[in-house]
């Protein structure tokens, strides 16, 4: 996106405003859908709703041919409420409440079980309503992503799928296998996000085919599908050096060929990338209120926060921050947030040209988890939100109001 883009939907929007690259979004998505294909298995594409769930975007995707990946309630209405059909959606949270397996089970989404308690709730839901359910289990295949903590999820002690060890999956889908109104069709595994190294990838879906082959030779069971999970990273730093698709499917060709030639049968390969397909398609306009120099650091602080952008607090993530309409290094500065905590700084020690009021800051890579993750923390009103497609700026989620922040209030 062009500054004067930028520029104008600053003005015609004011900021905090995240605005989207919607041609990116779809290349990027092709990108990845075509070079999944090319391993040469059956693929399906399914957007990661939780990197950025603005409607917009999600029928974006949809238009482009994607599925999606839901982890609420919440997510599914938004995938439904756009047009997704319920076959094409997953649902993969570790802990779901009894009325989301219900409402799930009957519009008749795919769902994803954590544990076997789930499995027990989803099969009572479907004898009480007279229904079947698509069920797979996420597997924990203890596999580390070597990424950041937070968001290592494959891990062994992470709360996240059923263990192979002690045959904890196996005897998952063994029950699975006996009950009543529930179709087994899958198996997922998920080993976390920004992942850059292909070892990690191909390790865990080495470990999916294995299983694969064992549920068929003691269980007699066939997959509809194998879901790989997304985590597919992007470069925020300037030097980072991400997997391209094409190498991220290159590099898990020969476990799925060798999988899929010990299992004699060929399930469809399930992807699930968020980061990828939105994060360098976003960025997140704000403006400065003042620039303030102490004994030890310049500050400029912003007109966003942890509220607007949570990565930088979260997990000390870095995000490339530039002026709009500036350009040179002969300052450094901290970029401060406006929310009352010292630690909501949004980059520290940053080289940019001389700052002063009402410039406008641009933090870029931040259409992956930037507004899904935003709050009204502080009581301030959740950013708007724009994407721009073909030339043209479409405002896609009106900027929240102070009466938001209480309408669903009452005192005493
Ligand atoms: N599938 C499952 C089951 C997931 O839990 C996730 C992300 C994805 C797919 C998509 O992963 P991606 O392709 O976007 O890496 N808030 C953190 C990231 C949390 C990721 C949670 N799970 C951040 O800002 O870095």
């Amino acid at each position: 996106m062009d500054e004067e883009t930028l520029k104008n939907a600053a003005r015609e929007y004011q900021t905090p405003l995240y605005v989207y690259d919607g041609d990116l979004i779809v290349s990027r998505y092709r990108e990845f859908a075509k070079a999944v294909a090319s391993i040469g298995s059956k693929s399906r594409v399914f957007y990661a709703v939780k990197a950025n769930s603005s409607l917009a975007i999600l029928d974006l995707l949809r238009r482009e041919g994607s599925s999606v990946d839901c982890v609420s309630g919440g997510e599914i209405a938004c995938a439904l409420k756009v047009g997704f059909k319920p076959h094409d959606i997953l649902f993969t949270s570790n802990s779901k409440t009894r009325e989301e397996i219900a409402s799930a089970v009957s519009a008749g989404v795919n769902i994803t079980c954590g544990n076997t308690e789930e499995l027990d709730v989803v099969s009572e839901v479907c004898a009480e309503a007279g229904e079947s359910a698509r069920v797979s289990f996420r597997v924990n295949p203890d596999v580390d992503a070597k990424t950041h903590p937070k968001i290592a999820t494959g891990l062994r002690d992470t709360k996240f799928g059923v263990h192979f060890e002690g045959d904890i999956a196996f005897n998952a889908y063994k029950r699975a296998s006996e009950l009543e109104g529930i179709d087994v069709v899958g198996l997922h595994a998920h080993i976390g996000s920004q992942i850059t190294d292909a070892s990690s990838f191909v390790e865990s879906c080495e470990k999916l085919f294995e299983f694969a082959l064992r549920l068929k030779n003691e269980l007699g069971m066939q997959l509809e599908f194998i879901d790989v999970g997304g985590g597919v990273g992007i470069a925020y730093k300037k030097d980072d050096k991400p997997l391209s698709p094409e190498e991220y499917a290159k590099a898990l060709e020969p476990a799925v060929k060798a999988g899929v030639e010990s299992l004699g049968y060929e399930p469809t390969l399930y992807f699930e990338p968020g980061r990828y397909i939105v994060g360098p398609a976003g960025v997140l306009l704000c403006s400065v209120n003042s620039v303030k120099e102490t004994p030890s650091k310049k500050f400029v602080n912003v007109d966003a926060g942890f509220n607007t952008l949570t990565r930088p607090a979260m997990y000390d993530a870095y995000h490339r921050a530039t002026v709009l309409g500036k350009k040179g290094e002969s300052e450094t500065y901290d970029i401060a947030g406006n929310v009352c905590e010292s630690g909501d700084i949004l980059a520290r020690d940053r080289a940019l040209p001389k700052v002063v009021r009402d410039d406008i800051i641009i933090f870029h890579d931040a259409g992956a988890y930037g507004m899904s993750m935003a709050s009204e923390y502080n009581m301030r009103a959740l950013p708007a939100e724009v994407l721009v497609k073909d030339g043209v700026t479409h405002l896609i989620r009106e900027r929240g109001t102070q009466e938001d922040l209480y309408r669903k209030q009452k005192t005493i």
